[in-house]
C-alpha cells in the first residue's frame, strides 16, 4: 500500500551535507501499523514529509497503491494529501475560536463537503473516541489527549487509506499516550489503513505490527529501541 524505495534526501548546509534520509526502503501494508523509532534529528519528519508529497526526495520513490507520489504536480500533491492521506502532525493545530466539531470537520469542509453532513460525520467519530460530551467545547477547554484525539478525528475524517503520524504522543502523559495509541491501533486494523507512526517514545513502539529504528537517516530493521546496539568484541 505504502512503499518507500531507496529514498534519499540530503541537505547541504555550507560545506556540510546532512544525510537526513539516506536510502530508506520499507513497506506498510493495509491494516498494518508500522513504527519508526528514532532520536531527534534522525530523519523522521523528513521521511514523513516526503511520503506526504510536501518534500521532494533527491532520489528514490514512494509508491501509494503502485503510484509514485514523489513527482506529482503541486496540485496533484495537494489532492493526494486531501483525498488519500491522513496526516497527524506533532503539534496540535486547532483553531481556538472554533468548536471541537468545527475543528474536526475542517478537512471535510476543505474537500467541499457541506457543513451539515461534515459535522454529522465528525460528531459520530468524536463520540466513538470518547469526545461526545465535548462537541461544542473550545480547544482550550480540552486536555492535551483530547486535543490530540480531535486532530486524529480530523485526519481520519476523509477516510484516508494512508495515515502518517509524526510523534502524535510527544506532548502526552503515559495514560493519554496509551489512549491515542490504542485508537490508532484499532482504526488501522478496522479500516485497513496503512499507518506509519514515527516516534522517539519507546511506549509507542509496543503497539506496532513491525518496528524499525532510524539512525542518521538509515534503517535498522527490528532493532529494539531499549536495546543498545551490540559492540564488536
Ligand atoms: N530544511 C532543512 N534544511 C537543512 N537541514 C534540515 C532541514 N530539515 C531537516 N534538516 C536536518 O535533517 C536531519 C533530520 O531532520 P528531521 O527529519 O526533522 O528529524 P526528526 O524528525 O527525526 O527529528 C536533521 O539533522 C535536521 O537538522
Ligand atoms: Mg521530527
Amino acid at each position: 500500500m505504502l512503499e518507500f524505495r531507496r529514498v534519499v534526501k540530503h541537505y547541504a548546509i555550507g560545506n556540510e551535507v546532512v544525510h537526513a534520509v539516506d536510502g530508506v526502503s520499507l513497506d506498510v501494508g493495509a491494516g498494518e501499523l508500522v513504527a519508526l523509532y528514532g532520536p531527534s534529528g534522525s530523519g523522521k519528519s523528513t521521511l514523513l514529509g516526503i511520503a506526504a508529497a510536501i518534500l521532494a526526495p533527491d532520489s528514490g520513490e514512494v509508491c501509494v497503491n503502485g503510484r509514485d507520489i514523489t513527482r506529482l504536480s503541486s496540485r496533484a500533491a495537494a489532492d493526494y494529501r486531501m483525498r488519500e492521506l491522513g496526516f497527524i502532525a506533532q503539534s496540535i493545530e486547532l483553531l481556538e475560536g472554533a468548536s471541537v466539531v468545527t475543528n474536526a470537520a475542517l478537512k471535510l469542509y476543505g474537500m467541499g463537503m457541506r457543513v451539515g453532513p461534515a459535522n454529522r460525520r465528525v460528531a459520530m467519530m468524536l463520540e466513538a473516541v470518547g469526545l461526545g460530551h465535548r462537541l461544542k467545547h473550545r480547544p482550550h477547554e480540552l486536555s492535551m489527549g483530547e486535543r490530540q484525539r480531535v486532530m486524529i478525528v480530523r485526519a481520519l475524517s476523509t477516510e484516508p487509506r494512508i495515515v502518517l503520524a509524526d510523534e502524535p504522543t510527544g506532548a502526552l502523559d503515559s495514560e493519554r499516550t496509551v489512549e491515542v495509541l490504542e485508537l490508532l491501533r484499532s482504526v488501522t486494523s478496522e479500516r485497513g489503513i496503512a499507518t506509519l507512526l514515527v516516534t522517539h517514545d519507546p511506549q509507542a513502539v509496543a503497539y506496532a505490527d513491525r518496528q524499525y529504528t532510524l539512525r542518521d537517516g538509515a534503517l535498522a530493521e527490528g532493532a529494539q529501541p531499549a536495546v543498545p546496539a551490540r559492540t564488536a568484541p
